[in-house]
């Protein structure tokens, strides 16, 4: 009979498996909507198990369907497979092939991961109750893959009952497991300010409008709306990480550019700055003779644990892994598109730590020199450090 210290002890042995897979894919790392390499390795594994298997998803995405020998709810376990635009920097033996592109966040391993539970299901299929999903989506990093994955019905045929997915966490111990139930994850929104003002000589700027003046008490003016406008029992983040204008220091140009990100967990609260912030901008703009155009872009939505399937995978770890291997984590502000699979079904996304000093395994998510350690089990756990995993 299948139960979670059986299946446990069959992972193990699976491990070297899931390793190779891991380094492989390491080797072969390809950008968002060109996964097209790794979407045909995961799929002829997947055929190789005699899992129903659809391709083409979301242009790359591919949907792995495991019927079980006995009727039940419907489980959708996601993976994402895209990397970075990365040159590497590691000395290993699978670095990554692909110049320029590197598997710098952990999608590697939570492909091959996936890869090794579709095994580990699909050889005990008869003593399965309902159906598992198993979604390779493509393109988190950037453009999202999960919400057309959605729209081409991953949810649907069967409904899903419930959605689960892990990122790899370089700030976590390797070994344990980190958790919280809620908004973990933020939205990370974001706009691009273009402020129009007169270019001139900069010794005469009574016969100008200095845009970059104007930009500097929008910029200022922006973090009053968080300290001033926002409840301080909820949280935002409004920060300005790029802003261009001029040439040379004797002429006042015609146009500042600034990009910003702008990151909440409460709905209403998004709404409600993705509102002030055009309004903020446009009004101090006009205030000082010039113009102003802001473009709003909505981004994932915050990612929302459900409370029940939380608990769920926190029973599962302190009975497998042990109680003290499981970490409450804290939300953090980085933004996920797994979001869009918790929304449309009660689900838990949570962290699996992967970092040990002991091998110089140190390096954090989206750096030159990120790695993991995939050999890990559960070995004596070190403090955290305060970086926080993957960013979009
Ligand atoms: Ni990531």
């Amino acid at each position: 009979m299948v139960t979670r210290l059986s299946l446990l002890d069959a992972a193990w042995e699976l491990g070297p498996q899931v390793v190779a897979d891991r380094r492989y894919l390491h080797q072969h790392p390809e950008l968002a909507f060109q996964e097209e390499n790794t979407a045909r390795f995961v799929a002829d594994r997947l055929r190789e198990l005699g899992i129903e298997t659809r391709t083409g998803i979301a242009k790359t995405g591919v949907l792995g369907l495991l019927r079980g020998g006995q009727p039940g709810k419907t489980v959708l376990l996601r993976a994402d497979m895209d990397a970075l635009p990365i040159d590497e920097l590691n000395d290993v033996p699978y670095k990554s092939l692909n110049p320029g592109v590197m598997h710098a966040c952990g999608h590697d391993a939570h492909t091959a991961m996936l890869l090794g539970v579709a095994r580990l299901l699909g050889e005990r299929r008869d003593e399965i109750r309902g159906t598992v999903k198993f979604a390779f989506q493509p393109a988190e990093e950037s453009q999202g893959g999960a919400q057309p994955m959605i729209e081409a019905g991953a949810m649907d045929d069967p409904r899903v009952d419930a959605a689960f997915g892990v990122h790899i966490a370089q700030d976590r111990p390797v070994g344990t497991v980190a958790l919280g139930s809620g908004p973990m994850l933020a939205a990370p929104d974001g706009f691009t300010a273009t402020i129009r003002g007169v270019g001139g000589h900069a010794a005469r700027p009574h016969h100008c409008v200095d845009p970059i003046v104007v930009a500097a008490q929008c910029i200022v003016a922006l973090q009053t709306l968080v300290s001033r406008e926002v409840n301080p029992l909820r949280q935002a983040v409004i920060t300005v990480g790029s802003l261009h204008a001029g040439t040379v220091r004797n002429i006042i140009p015609e146009e500042a550019v600034m990009q910003a990100t702008v990151r909440t967990f409460d709905e209403g609260l998004r709404r409600r700055l993705a509102e002030r912030i055009p309004a903020l901008i446009g009004g101090i703009a006009a205030a000082m003779r010039a113009e102003a155009d802001v473009r709003y872009d909505f981004g994932y939505p915050a990612l929302v644990n459900d409370p029940a399937m939380t608990d769920l995978v926190r029973e599962v770890v302190r009975e497998t892994l042990g109680p003290d291997k499981l970490i409450e984590a804290e939300p953090g502000m980085v933004g996920e598109d797994m979001a869009y699979f918790l929304r449309a079904a009660p689900g838990c996304f949570f962290f699996i730590g992967s970092r040990n000093p002991e091998r110089g395994l140190v390096y954090g998510h989206h750096h030159p020199r990120f790695d993991i350690d995939d050999e890990g089990r559960c070995r004596s756990a070190s403090p955290p450090s305060p970086a926080r995993p993957c960013a979009t």
